[in-house]
């Protein structure tokens, strides 16, 4: 029985030391390492090579994903057939995810971006912007970061609304949900927060007809994942004033290619796909109490659910 473990982004001697401090029953090995690959019953993972889990793995059992969104394994048409794959749910990705929303939607709504071309021209004049309250920011997405979220917003007095696949029901959050709901989502909405999954669904989701459903002048931040958004779509809503800033933390292709028109333009903020990093000790404390549970017959919490793609 043992744990392989692949990420070209996660320090594997972090992991492997909280790894073996919740589960010491559990061998662990690198993906790079040598051993018997009939023994693997785990893989905790982030993006490995297409094909490779189910060419090396026969006897696989489940497979733990490093990151939250787990696009990028069910894209793989070689995934291991019948073997479930787990999300990551923790808390590092939690409190990040809500810093850099609370940050964004903050620096949106007090018109940062402009302030500080003021101060670069030597220019004093104050700006005026309405208070929270009268600020309708919209969550695409309620789920488990989503609501975090969404209680810091609604901590600093935002009127906030939800769109989701499903009815949910949150104080404090007017909720509408699926293709019925949506309408009247984007009309209301002047900060839109993504932080939804990447599926067969939402890939696209963001395009010129959504943003032309929003009030002209609207904000856009994007932390779900780069399918989400056509990146000509996003440029063009910013260069008719359609949207008047976006903040984007992932892309279609990462790291994004130098020569995309995004890097310099006026009204885009870029970070490098860190809005949340899993956690090393956070992340292996939920990893080990999933195989713990694994281990005491039952099944691991947050089984992703392939027919919804997340
Ligand atoms: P959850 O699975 O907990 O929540 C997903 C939410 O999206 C749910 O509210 C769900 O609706 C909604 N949703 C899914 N499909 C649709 C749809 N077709 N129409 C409307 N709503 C939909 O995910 P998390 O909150 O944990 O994570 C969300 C995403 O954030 C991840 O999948 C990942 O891509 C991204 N992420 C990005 C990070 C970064 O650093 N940029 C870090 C971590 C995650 P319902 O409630 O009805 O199920
Ligand atoms: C994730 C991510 O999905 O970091 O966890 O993007």
């Amino acid at each position: 029985m043992t744990l392989i473990f692949y990420s070209a982004n996660d320090c594997w001697d972090d992991w492997a030391d909280h790894l073996r401090r919740e589960v010491p029953e559990i061998p662990l090995r690198h993906w790079d390492e040598d051993g018997d690959d009939a023994t693997v019953r785990f893989a905790l993972v982030w993006n490995p090579p297409p094909g490779e889990l189910t060419r090396r793995f026969k006897n696989l059992e489940y497979i733990f994903s490093l990151g939250a969104g787990v696009d990028a394994l069910l894209d793989d048409p070689d995934l291991p057939k019948g073997v479930p794959v787990v999300r990551m749910v923790e808390e590092a990705l939690v409190i990040g995810m809500t810093e850099y929303v609370a940050l964004h939607v903050l620096r949106l709504h007090r018109r940062q971006r402009e302030l500080e071309g003021q101060q670069r021209a030597g220019e004093w004049h104050q700006i005026n912007t309405p208070l929270a309250p009268d600020r309708q920011v919209g969550l695409m997405g309620l789920g488990v970061l989503g609501a975090d979220a969404a209680q810091a917003l609604i901590a600093l007095r935002f009127d906030v609304a939800s769109w989701t696949r499903t009815p949910r029901e949150m104080p404090g959050v007017t909720g509408f949900h699926g293709a019925g709901g949506l309408n009247t989502f984007l009309a209301r909405t002047k900060i839109l927060v993504a932080l939804l999954p990447l599926t067969a669904v939402t890939r696209r989701i963001l395009d010129r007809d959504l943003f032309d459903r929003l009030p002209k002048g609207a904000g856009l931040i994007n932390a779900g994942r780069g399918g989400l958004q056509v990146e000509e779509d996003v440029i063009a809503a910013l260069d008719s004033g359609q949207l008047s800033e976006a903040v984007l933390d992932v892309f279609s292709k990462e790291p994004l290619p130098l020569e995309n028109p995004l890097w310099d333009h006026p009204k885009v903020t870029l970070t490098p796909h860190n809005a949340a990093l899993t956690g090393s000790a956070t992340g292996a404390r939920e990893v080990g109490a999933n195989l713990r549970r694994v281990l005491g017959g039952e099944q691991p919490h947050n089984i992703v659910n392939t027919n919804s793609g997340y």
